[in-house]
């Protein structure tokens, strides 16, 4: 028989990323609950290579990595932008197309390569995707799910946020993620709406 879900009872949470974007919006996610958050790159873990083809499988190779070496629950994110024009691509790939001949990031050229390769096709549609896995030491992994759809605009328009945010336009509005301040951002962006999943599945109640 499958296992109930599981909560958190207090005490420490890793974040599994080194990324300071997804950090800062954990980080800020959780501050209501009270819960001692530490990062993976303030404990000093190594990043794990993301070898899997799913988010899924990324999103729990990151927390495992983290839970395992600590013996700690670890909560980490695995997200990416699906261009509808592209079949869903860079997708689970996202960060990759930002990674540049000397192993840097940068999120311009990523960009224009979106733009590059969709240009050609009226459809402008575009979702980011999240997952977040919580992983616990002895190998438990639950997930949650959290999606924001919308459309890609080129040129990418504004300075906030992180990563593609200057490309995207949530449904309903008219300002890319990189025209909003975080609080606005928080309301309709697909890491928010997976957080609210685990906030209801592993600290609810
Ligand atoms: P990964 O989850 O480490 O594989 O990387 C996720 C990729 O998607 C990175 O390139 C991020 O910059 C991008 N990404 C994920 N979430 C967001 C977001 O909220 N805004 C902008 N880019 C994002």
């Amino acid at each position: 028989m499958a296992e109930a879900p599981r909560k958190l009872a207090g005490g420490k949470l890793v974040l599994a990323s080194h990324n300071a974007g997804k950090l800062r919006e954990l980080r800020a996610l959780l501050t209501p609950h009270g819960i001692e958050v530490v990062s993976a790159g303030e404990l000093g873990l190594p990043e794990p290579e993301e070898t899997g083809t799913t988010f899924e499988e990324n999103a729990a190779i990151k927390a495992l990595a983290a839970a395992t070496a600590t013996s700690l629950p670890a909560l980490a994110d695995d997200s990416g932008v699906m261009i509808a024009a592209l079949g869903g691509a860079p997708g689970v790939y996202t960060a990759d197309w930002a990674i540049t001949a000397d192993g840097s990031r940068d999120y311009a050229a990523a960009m224009a390569r979106v733009a590059e390769e969709a240009e050609g096709s009226p459809d402008r549609r575009a979702a980011f995707v999240s997952v977040l896995a919580l992983a616990w030491p002895d190998g438990h992994v639950q997930f949650y799910h959290g999606r924001s759809d919308g459309q890609w605009v080129y040129p990418p328009r504004g300075t906030q946020g992180f990563g593609y945010d200057p490309l995207f336009i949530p449904e309903g509005d008219t300002r890319t993620y990189g025209e909003m301040p975080p609080a606005d951002k928080a309301l309709t962006n697909h890491r928010a709406r997976a957080f609210a999943q685990f906030e209801a599945g592993a600290l609810g109640g």
